[in-house]
């Protein structure tokens, strides 16, 4: 039975979708069907279909109490909305169905896991959340919660960690048919951990260890597990709330990490080797991966930093985006991210030059455009004399742009979107220290309306960033202080 609250924001969606028009969205990141979007959820593949969705509150472009957004792809860049799968509807989740994952059972059925958040008063007047995970199954357009919700509450929680912050389960399937869940919690010190918790049959789940825990070392809390083995490593990453920057690592307060390394099946525990943020840009948070039919683990993330995500007008009828999904490798121990495959089936109108050498500000012919897919390589244009800074410009006219430059000596690349439009001082900047031999350097910059992803030297690194200047503005420009050799291959990206 749907329920009054479900079919409120079923009917909301619905009639106010219509008054954003196609143009106002990306062309093909996924942005919520209406109101707010945060964190991707039950990115999963089910009956032929990628399904994606989301943390929601449709009533307005603003975080409130939390629904299950929902949508499906064939290629993961064009998306069709369904209606909304989940309302904050029964007591232990009245206010919000926070984030969770999806799963397709033997029977047929679809498994959704969830946080239920439950606020409860306290006697100084203060409310503590109760956070507990529960199950809703259905088939793939309605979900009906299991009746004997939830499925892990406080009493599966290790003595004395938090009942408040337990949250966010990411399950997948094992090779012997039970299920695993990982869950994000906070230990004793206050710090994050990773529970993991096993099932026989996806409904009755027991507790199994502490996966990886914090030691007060990145960050405090942290959110949206993922655990995966890829490429003969296993992979942990999180969003950890409240970071301190280390370098030029973990810029973002709530920021992204990976941590690579090995999975003891002894003790079901994990051993770090190696952590690195995630994205180095600025809006990259909350990432969920999925492992394809044809076994790519794919990567998708909120495009949204929390410190930032108040600063739109009220005005605005949708505020949130996914990221591109990235294919994900590891390599040297550190985690690989390119743009999807099926994105080059976008392209079209190919522009290519070679070997422009150029000191000063330079446009090139036929390379303009805000839904683009570029890439560009640097290399000195004068052996003997390292030029001293390179950039392009990009979403430019006379009033706005947004700016990737590089410093050879320091090796170190920024992205600044300072005169993109935003009237608010909020962190319009972000560096970060790349790999780079002789001034040269590869970058691939994916554009579409109101962000630019770029792919530092195949996808070692890469830095995101929303900019919502007005479209209009779709020039582009390279800099060069010193002389600079540039290759450019510019496609444009046909919408959807
Ligand atoms: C991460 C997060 C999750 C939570 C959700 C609530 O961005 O805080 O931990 O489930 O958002 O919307």
């Amino acid at each position: 039975m749907t329920s009054q609250t479900l079919r409120e924001a079923r009917k909301y969606e619905e009639t106010y979708e219509k008054r954003i028009s196609k143009e106002e969205r990306p062309a093909f990141h996924l942005s919520t069907r209406v109101g707010w979007l945060n964190d991707p959820n039950g990115f999963s593949y089910y009956e032929g279909k990628y399904h994606l969705f989301y943390q929601y509150h449709p009533y307005d472009p603003y975080w409130g109490p939390m629904h299950w957004g929902h949508a499906v792809s064939e290629d993961l860049l064009h998306w069709e909305y369904l209606p909304a799968a989940l309302a904050p509807d029964q007591v232990y989740d009245q206010d919000g169905c926070f984030s969770g994952s999806a799963i397709a059972l033997p029977d047929g059925r679809q498994l959704l896991m969830y946080t239920g958040v439950k606020r409860i008063p306290q006697e100084d007047g203060e409310f503590c959340d109760e956070q507990t995970q529960c199950l809703a199954v259905g088939d793939g357009l309605d979900y009906e919660k299991y009746e004997k919700n939830p499925v892990l509450d406080g009493k599966d929680i290790p003595e004395g960690c938090s009942k408040e912050d337990f949250r966010d389960p990411k399950m997948w399937k094992n090779e012997d048919g039970t299920y695993t869940c990982a869950v994000a919690n906070r230990a004793k010190d206050g710090s994050g951990q990773i529970l993991l918790y096993t099932s026989q049959n996806g409904f009755d789940w027991k507790f199994k260890s502490v996966l990886s825990a914090n030691n007060n070392r990145f960050g405090l809390m942290w959110e949206c597990p993922d655990f995966f083995k890829l490429d003969g490593k296993w992979v942990l990453l999180t969003s950890p709330q409240d970071m301190l920057p280390e370098g030029f690592e973990y810029h973002n307060g709530n920021g992204t990490l990976c941590l690579t390394g090995d999975y003891d099946e002894e003790t079901d525990t994990f051993t770090e080797q190696d952590n690195h943020s995630i994205d180095y840009g600025i809006d990259f948070y909350a990432p969920q991966t999925i492992l394809t039919p044809d076994g790519r683990r794919v990567m998708i993330a909120w495009m949204q930093n929390w410190d930032t995500s108040r600063l739109h007008p009220r005005e605005t009828r949708w505020f949130g985006q996914m990221t591109l999904p990235r294919e994900l490798s590891i390599k040297n121990g550190r985690l690989h991210q390119a743009p999807i495959r099926e994105l080059e089936e976008l392209r079209c109108n190919k522009v290519e030059y070679k070997d422009v050498v150029f000191s000063d500000i330079i446009k090139l012919d036929g390379v303009e455009g805000r839904k683009i897919d570029m890439e560009i390589q640097i290399a000195p244009g004068d052996e003997d004399n390292l030029y001293k800074k390179f950039a392009v410009r990009f979403a430019q006219n006379n009033r706005y742009h947004t700016s990737v430059s590089f410093r050879p000596y320091e090796s170190i690349l920024k992205v600044d979107r300072k005169f993109s439009g935003s009237r608010r001082a909020a962190i319009h900047q972000r560096r970060s220290q790349v790999r780079s031999e002789n001034g040269k350097i590869k970058l691939r910059m994916i554009l579409d309306r109101f962000s630019a992803e770029i792919f530092i030297n195949d996808g070692e690194q890469v830095m995101t960033i929303t900019m919502y200047t007005d479209q209009a503005a779709d020039g582009i420009s390279f800099f060069a202080d010193g002389s600079v050799k540039l290759d450019v291959v510019k496609y444009d990206l046909i919408e959807g």
